[in-house]
């Protein structure tokens, strides 16, 4: 069988799926076999999930650049691999064909080892969405070296904490960053970041702005002075399939972000197998994911998936509404995209500006529209389905998550029959279940429950960098022997899967994760600020909005001055993401005696919903209740 083939009908879908999970060593190995490996695997998978230690592929060596590039320079060098559509519509977009991209990617890798950069070395980046971006991912991937991506919006504090827990000995940044109408300085905060993150050897500034920036002798290099030292061959380091190949830090409900380790082998079989099959993928298409690569759907469905299945990937650099609300449709008759893969908020945000920016262009290339990053909304997908799709596109709701690096459950494309608002069917490999208060699997459909995964995947996380026992608790910790995915689900009587959002203390704003201890964290530097309170908040536009309740030392004599200064302290700490939509000043924060914040009663009051508080008898003092609910929902002028 040619395993490169794709799914192609529904039958197949469920054929294929009863035997991932008949024989799921002998299923995945037989989609490992159609890459490249410079050495065979002896054993497919080794795991338990009580350490946890997952192994795919072991003894396989490799090296993903190989299959991510030279694999296709003969059957398809001079197909365009990355296209890239600038901030401004007058600035010529950049097509690089794989036999470019190979080169650059070559290249580039030279240079990460002039600097002395070593297999297993971290190598972060903070950057604006232009092909270097990919190529320095896959320079470092090239030379058997660790990427960290950081999202470029994150403050110099938050840069600097990745940087350090990584231990990354080089920063590649710009001199600036475009988004719409703003220029952003970029290389300012990595200076910042470097005066705490003393590991920091070289900086490797990309010229996109022309903003003057600020230099250090010795340490900072432009990137086109180091590219033109070097040599463009760079043949491909051999790294163990188990093999760390990124770094990917994120939020969780307690302590700091934590690095989400994804290994060699596994990522590339599943990154590449999801993308074919979700988005039905044609040799001709051109596919556009709008995320950014500071996120996991960057990393997965810009760079490698599509990449390891040939595909042309578009990556843009601006942003949706600039210079207006027609931006991205603009882009997809310019560009004549097939597949088209965003965000419920993106899709809010713009369904807002009314049809007459989608009227204008010319959508008909498009065959299959994606979702990600939260639960779609009946009248976004509906929208999207009807306003971009013209009612004939399918729409691929992918549910996954930055530890599970690629789909959990998706409808692949034209093939699953859809259902507004479902994420549908598990992804051949996926093993679900779903779990009740009392750590039982409840079997059977029309259930609802916490969504667990019972057996590995290619791709599963395989550690928290520098802290296992946290990922053992995090995700293995709470059920037995299962993966805990966080979110709550519902399988409906055809069995299909709905998420219902977090059950945990993280909360999704715009599609960014993002930890309510976080906040609280950074709301607790302000020195008038005793304790706080954040939960989420069902936000038009944004999915959850956040909502801080904050018990101040001494009453602010101006709560704008204050709320300003919280804000402020915020974008410092975390980047201006964080910024909460509401900041309540509170007496006390309905505690438990046990001193534990009943957080169900400040959910219900930011949810503007105090008809139904339930019991507070429980609480040490009650009448903080009364209290905050008088003074709730106070807006903050932005
Ligand atoms: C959390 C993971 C997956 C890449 C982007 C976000 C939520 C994600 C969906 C979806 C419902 C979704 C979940 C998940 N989520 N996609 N299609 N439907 N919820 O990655 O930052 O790791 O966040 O995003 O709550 O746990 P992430």
């Amino acid at each position: 069988m040619d395993v490169r083939r794709r799914i192609t009908s529904f039958d197949e879908y469920k054929e294929e799926y009863q035997k991932s999970v008949d024989n799921p060593e002998g299923f995945w190995e037989g989609h490992a076999e159609s890459f490249v490996w410079k050495k065979k695997w002896d054993k497919v998978l080794d795991w338990n999930f009580s350490g946890p230690e997952v192994k795919w592929f072991e003894g396989g060596e490799l090296n993903i650049t190989e299959n991510c590039l030279d694999r296709h320079l003969e059957e398809r060098g001079d197909k365009v691999a990355i296209l890239w559509e600038p901030n401004e519509p007058g600035e010529a977009a950049i097509k690089l064909t794989y036999k470019q991209l190979h080169a650059k990617v070559c290249e580039f890798a030279n240079v990460l080892k002039a600097q002395g950069i070593k297999k297993g070395d971290r190598v972060c980046m903070y950057m604006p969405m232009i092909p270097e971006l990919a190529i320095a991912c896959l320079a470092a991937a090239r030379i058997g070296a660790v990427h960290s991506v950081v999202f470029a919006g994150f403050s110099s504090n938050a840069l600097s904490d990745r940087v350090n827990d990584a231990e990354a000995r080089v920063i590649l940044t710009s001199d600036g960053n475009y988004r719409g109408k703003k220029n952003i300085p970029v290389k300012s905060v990595v200076d910042q970041a470097c005066e705490t993150s003393p590991c920091v050897e070289s900086v490797i500034v990309v010229q996109r702005t022309n903003a003057e920036v600020t230099w250090v002798d010795g340490r900072d290099k432009w990137w086109h002075d180091e590219v033109a030292k070097v040599d463009v061959n760079c043949p491909a380091t051999a790294v163990a399939s188990e093999d760390m190949l990124f770094i990917l830090y994120t939020s969780g409900s307690t302590g700091q972000p934590k690095g989400v380790v994804h290994t060699t082998g596994g990522y590339m079989v599943y990154t590449d197998y999801t993308f074919r099959n979700a988005f039905q993928y044609n040799e001709d298409d051109v596919y556009w994911c709008t995320a950014d690569i500071g996120w996991i759907t960057g990393h997965s469905y810009i760079i490698y998936g599509p990449l390891l299945a040939g595909a042309t990937t578009m990556m843009f650099e601006g942003v949706p509404t600039y210079p207006d609300a027609g931006r991205f449709w603009e882009v997809c008759e310019k560009h004549k995209v097939n597949q088209f893969y965003t965000a419920p908020t993106a899709i809010r945000a713009l369904q807002a500006y009314g049809t007459e920016f989608v009227e204008k262009y010319d959508l008909s290339s498009i065959k299959a529209l994606g979702s990600v990053g939260e639960p779609i909304n009946e009248e976004a997908w509906q929208w999207y389905h009807k306003n971009i799709g013209k009612g004939n596109c399918p729409i691929v709701d992918t549910y996954w998550q930055t530890e599970t690096a690629g789909f959990l459950i998706s409808p692949l494309a034209g093939i699953t029959p859809e259902k507004p608002t479902y994420a549908t069917l598990p992804m051949p490999g996926i093993q679900l279940a779903i779990m009740d208060a009392d750590g039982n699997e409840i079997e059977g459909n029309g259930v609802e429950g916490n969504l667990c995964i019972k057996y590995p995947w290619p791709s599963i996380i395989r550690t928290t960098y520098g802290n296992h026992d946290r990922c053992k608790e995090v995700y293995f910790g709470t059920y037995k022997d299962m993966y805990f995915t966080g979110d709550g689900c519902r399988r409906d009587e055809d069995g299909y899967y709905r998420i219902t959002g977090r059950v945990d203390d993280v909360i999704n704003v715009s599609g960014h994760r993002m930890g309510t201890a976080e906040v609280e964290n950074a709301i607790n530097e302000h020195s008038n600020v005793v304790e706080s309170a954040v939960v989420g908040f069902p936000h038009e536009i944004k999915g959850q909005g956040i909502y801080a309740y904050v018990i101040c030392d001494e009453i602010p004599a101006d709560e704008d001055t204050f709320r300003t200064e919280v804000l402020k302290i915020i974008t410092k700490e975390i980047g201006p993401i964080a910024k909460p939509d509401k900041i309540q000043v509170v007496p006390g924060l309905p505690k438990t005696r046990s001193g534990k914040i009943m957080r169900r009663i400040l959910r219900k009051v930011a949810e503007g919903d105090v008809s139904s508080l339930g019991d507070t008898s429980t609480l040490l003092d009650p009448s903080v209740v009364d209290s905050i609910v008088s003074g709730a929902l106070v807006p903050i002028k932005d």
